[in-house]
């Protein structure tokens, strides 16, 4: 089929290559000349694993960009809006770009289009945008407004693209529907898992994905409910490890508990410093806006949210009972980005406890394997310097905070780093290590929901002085 997206940001980038790569023809749009001039020469301006090859694989063939909304329009049967739908101040979603697309298209529509939403935006948009392409003079059997709503993690996206849990396709006309259906045939007949693509199939994958056909306001709320509900499973067990920490209990132990029974599951069940990046934080406020507006108050989101702030506080809390007083500490830090494998630092909680101990008036050096030179343009202080390693970053350090689950610091030399800090404290924030090995490597060790570490010579001194 003929595919137009229009942005080529996050979502759309990832989407087009992936249309390209399930056999379409598509032309990725945005109206940055200069990103449009980056991604024709086959340079990729985020993150993402496969994201270059896959490019490099269909550029020029089956996939082009452009800046030309009209021209793409035209060429094609179905157009996917991916555009930025920011949070205002308010806390909902900032739908100016979204409306300014309809405007695009309906000056663009020469005969039918399906104008489907790949954006998260609140439910009642698909209807919003059908109105403004009817007042801007597009007859209504000229085009179908329809809702694919996407459920990729950064980091991880072509892949839960092409493996996807479930494809959701929103559409209130059998037309529609039918073009929906076929843009994602390859997926759900299995016919593209018979191919042979450079994009490994994952152990967990289930072939072929399932298809969800709803009505277009259901599939606008199964994305703004399934990110919700994935927070909220976040924050549930953020309390839980609160409480764990409170009574002695072990949130690991807690975790395999419940999470093995196949009502909860144990996905999305790993405490920490909360959750960040650029869907969860503004979702959640944007659920929320939406339920607000339809005259339900939906006390538990927000709820949500306050225990996603608590975390960054307590973890400053836990540092101050480590460390005492924090001006001129000079700190490690290992992570930036908001999660493991992304130079991603939107809303990232690492940055925000950054920050904090900037404030603070701490010495931070730190080491993150993507995000630097994001935090770098961000973030500019004479006491925050980046370190080349994670070696680098602990040198003389008077503590070491692990705050991003990059997969690289899951096995750091421990004796190593044991010798180059100055005083041997480590706070995870991410649960990465097991406390008592942390302990007979030399260090104090705290972490989330499970009880402090030190080691067995430090307990010594303390027992003798005690006594
Ligand atoms: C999320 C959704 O998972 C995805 O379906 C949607 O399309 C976009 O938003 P993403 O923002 O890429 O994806 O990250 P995700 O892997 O979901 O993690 C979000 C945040 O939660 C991260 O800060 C992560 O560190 C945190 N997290 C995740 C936890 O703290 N604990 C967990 O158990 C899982």
């Amino acid at each position: 089929m003929r595919v137009t997206v229009i942005g080529s940001g996050y979502v759309g980038l990832v989407a087009s290559v992936c249309f390209s790569e399930l056999g379409h023809d598509v032309i990725s749009i945005d109206n940055d000349a200069h990103k449009i001039a980056l991604l024709s020469a086959g340079e990729v301006p985020i993150y993402e694993k496969y994201l270059p090859e896959l490019l490099e694989k269909h550029l020029g063939k089956r996939l082009k960009f452009s800046t030309d909304i009209v021209e793409a329009v035209r060429a094609s049967s179905v157009v996917f809006i991916a555009v930025g739908t920011p949070a205002t101040p308010e806390g909902d979603s900032d739908l100016s770009y979204v409306e300014a697309v309809a405007r695009a298209l309906a000056s663009a529509i020469n005969d039918y289009k399906v104008v489907v939403e790949k954006s998260t935006v609140p439910v009642f948009t698909s209807e919003w945008i059908r109105k403004i392409m009817l007042l801007n003079g597009v007859s209504h059997e000229l085009f179908d407004v329809a809702s694919n709503p996407e459920f990729l993690r950064e980091g991880t996206a072509v892949r839960d693209f092409l493996f996807p849990d479930r494809i959701v396709l929103g559409a209130d006309t059998k037309r529609s529907g039918a073009m929906l259906q076929e843009i994602y045939a390859p997926l759900s007949s299995g016919k593209f898992y018979q191919s042979n693509s450079l994009v490994p199939t994952p152990a967990e994958a289930k072939i072929p994905p399932l298809v969800i056909t709803t009505s277009t306001k259901s599939a606008e709320l199964i994305k703004h409910a399934s990110n919700a509900f994935l927070a909220m499973k976040i924050s549930f067990i953020n309390a839980v490890a609160n409480v764990c920490e409170a009574v002695g209990a072990d949130i690991n132990e807690v975790c395999e508990g419940i999470g093995t029974d196949s009502r909860i599951g144990r996905r999305f069940l790993n405490p920490g410093i909360g959750y960040g990046g650029s869907c969860f934080p503004k979702d959640l406020r944007s659920f929320q806006a939406v339920a607000k507006d339809a005259g339900y108050e939906f006390r538990l989101l927000q709820e949500i949210i306050a225990v996603n702030e608590q975390q960054l506080t307590r973890f400053m809390r836990k540092l101050r009972t480590a460390l005492w007083t924090l001006r001129g500490k000079r700190l490690a830090v290992l992570g930036l980005a908001f999660k493991g494998g992304t130079d991603d630092i939107r809303e990232s909680p690492a940055l925000c406890l950054v920050q904090s101990l900037i404030k603070e008036g701490c010495q931070v050096r730190a080491y993150d394997p993507a995000a630097m030179a994001r935090t770098q343009e961000y973030l500019v202080s004479p006491n925050l310097e980046f370190a080349a390693s994670p070696y680098a970053a602990a040198e003389g350090a008077d503590g070491l905070l692990i705050l991003t689950d990059w997969e690289e610091f899951t096995h750091l030399d421990l004796p190593r780093l044991r010798k180059l800090m100055a005083y041997p404290i480590v706070l995870d924030g991410r649960n990465l290590y097991d406390p008592q090995l942390m302990a007979q490597n030399g260090f104090t060790y705290y972490s989330v929901g499970r009880a402090f570490a030190m080691p067995p010579q430090t307990t010594a001194v303390q027992t003798q002085s005690l006594a």
